[in-house]
C-alpha cells in the first residue's frame, strides 16, 4: 500500500450523512477536510472523533454557496494536507412548501446552497483534484417521485444529477471520475425537521426494508466510490433507498 498522502474535502461535515462520510473517509486513510457553515462545535467534534480513532482531520469553515470561500476551502485544504484527491459535496438543506406558499427567500437560499454550492465544489473540484481523484455529489432518490411540497428541492437536486453526467464527460480524460449517490429517506436532522411523527411513520411503513436508512449507509457507497475499486464507475448515479424508490 501507498504511504502517499491522500486527501478529502466532505462539504456539510459537521452533521448528519456528512459528518459520516468524514469520519468513514479518514478510516479509509484519507486526511480528511471536515467543512461546515455554522455548526462549529459539531464539525470539532467529528475531527476529534477522527483523530480519537487515530485519523487526521481538520475543520474548515466555508459557506459553499460563496465561490470565493469554496476556493479558498480548497487553498486551507492543501496547505493542510497536499492536493485533493476526492471531493464530497454533501452541503445541503431542504426547505418544504407547495409552489404557490414558496417565499422569494426560501427558493433563493435553496438554489444557492443546494445548487450554487455543489456548482462551486464542482467547478472548484475540476480545476484541483488530482487526476485519477473522485468527485461525488449527493443527490435524493425522490427525483421523479414529483411529491407536493418537494419541488425546489428535487429541482436543485435534478440539477446536480445533469452536472454530475456532464462534468463526468469532461474529466474523464484526466481519469477523475464523477458520480452521484442518491439516498432515499436518511434519520437526519434534516429529514426530521418539519415532519411529524405520524409522517415518518407512513414513510417508514412504504421502505421495503422496514426502516430509515442511517448516515452509515451512505458512507459505504461513499468509501467504494472515493476507493481505486471504482475506477470504471463513472457519470452515475447510485440509488440507496431501502427499495422505496
Ligand atoms: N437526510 C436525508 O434523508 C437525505 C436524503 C437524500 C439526500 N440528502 C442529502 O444529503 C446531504 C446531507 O444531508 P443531511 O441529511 O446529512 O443534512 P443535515 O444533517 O442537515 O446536515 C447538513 C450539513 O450541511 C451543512 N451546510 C448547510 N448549509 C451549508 C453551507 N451553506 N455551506 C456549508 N455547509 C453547509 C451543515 O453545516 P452547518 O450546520 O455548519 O451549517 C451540515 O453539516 C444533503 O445534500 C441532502 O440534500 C439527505
Amino acid at each position: 500500500m501507498s504511504n502517499e498522502t491522500r486527501t478529502a474535502i466532505v462539504t456539510g461535515a459537521s452533521k448528519g450523512i456528512g459528518a459520516a462520510l468524514a469520519r468513514r473517509l479518514a478510516q479509509d486513510g484519507f486526511c480528511t477536510i471536515v467543512n461546515y457553515a455554522s455548526s462549529a462545535t459539531e464539525a470539532a467534534e467529528v475531527v476529534s472523533a477522527i483523530e480519537r480513532a487515530g485519523g487526521r482531520a481538520k475543520a474548515i469553515r466555508a459557506d459553499v454557496a460563496d465561490s470565493a470561500a469554496v476556493k479558498e476551502l480548497f487553498d486551507q485544504a492543501q496547505a493542510a494536507y497536499g492536493p485533493v484527491d476526492v471531493l464530497v459535496n454533501n452541503a445541503g438543506i431542504i426547505k418544504l412548501a407547495p409552489l404557490a406558499q414558496t417565499t422569494d427567500e426560501d427558493f433563493q437560499q435553496l438554489i444557492a446552497v443546494n445548487l450554487t454550492g455543489a456548482f462551486n465544489g464542482m467547478r472548484e473540484g475540476a480545476k484541483r483534484v488530482r487526476d485519477g481523484g473522485r468527485i461525488i455529489n449527493l443527490s435524493t432518490s425522490i427525483i421523479g417521485n414529483y411529491l407536493p411540497a418537494h419541488g425546489v428541492y428535487v429541482a436543485t437536486k435534478a440539477a446536480i444529477e445533469a452536472l454530475t453526467h456532464t462534468l463526468a464527460k469532461e474529466l474523464g480524460t484526466r481519469s477523475v471520475t464523477v458520480n452521484a449517490v442518491a439516498p432515499g429517506p436518511i434519520a437526519t436532522e434534516l429529514f426530521f425537521a418539519g415532519r411529524s411523527e405520524e409522517f415518518v411513520k407512513r414513510i417508514v411503513a412504504d421502505i421495503p426494508l422496514g426502516r430509515l436508512g442511517e448516515p452509515g449507509d451512505i458512507a459505504h457507497i461513499v468509501s467504494f466510490l472515493a476507493s481505486p475499486e471504482s475506477g470504471w464507475v463513472n457519470g452515475q448515479v447510485i440509488k440507496a433507498n431501502g427499495g422505496r424508490n
